[in-house]
């Protein structure tokens, strides 16, 4: 997709998931509407999801679409880790070259991560989307997944 067109899908996606957001407050239910909307919407997203901290301080997955995912990640290893202790969004062009990078499914290809904060800023978790095509990700999808993970607590 170029570059013009990514950020104008991505424009109504995030206008759509405000609207969406309106009707519900519950956190889950937003993150579950986010990762279906992603999933659906984006062509070469193959797999759209959170990872949260639990109270033990693990990474454990919570609503997702795309192929069965690892349930619990373990500690502070791969890209979810990453974004969460690097408090940052992660860009991966190439999954294979990330030290330490969780294969889930060995069709992803590159990866961003992007941290989810409360309303204190604080980081209690990521969104995570996958590709099944090296180097998916660029500055469009981390200013508009950025500002959709945002949507959450509106
Ligand atoms: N690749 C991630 C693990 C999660 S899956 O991609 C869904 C990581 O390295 O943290």
């Amino acid at each position: 997709m170029d570059q013009e067109k990514k950020k104008k899908r991505y424009i109504r996606l995030r206008d759509q998931i405000k609207q969406l957001m309106s009707r519900c407050e519950d956190r889950d239910a937003r993150m579950a509407t986010i990762s279906a909307v992603l999933y659906h919407k984006m062509d070469c997203f193959f797999w759209t999801g959170f990872y949260l901290l639990t109270q033990d301080n693990e990474l454990v997955v919570k609503s997702y679409q795309g192929p069965v995912a690892c349930m619990q990640l373990a500690k502070e290893k791969g890209v979810c880790w990453a974004g969460v202790l690097e408090n940052r969004t992660i860009v991966v062009d190439d999954v294979c070259a990330f030290p330490g990078h969780i294969a889930c499914d060995s069709r992803s290809k590159s990866e961003i991560v992007v941290p989810v904060r409360d309303t204190s800023g604080k980081v209690i978790g990521v969104l995570d989307v996958d590709s099944k095509e090296l180097s998916s990700f660029d500055n469009i999808d981390q200013e508009y997944l950025e500002e959709i993970v945002k949507l959450i607590y509106i």
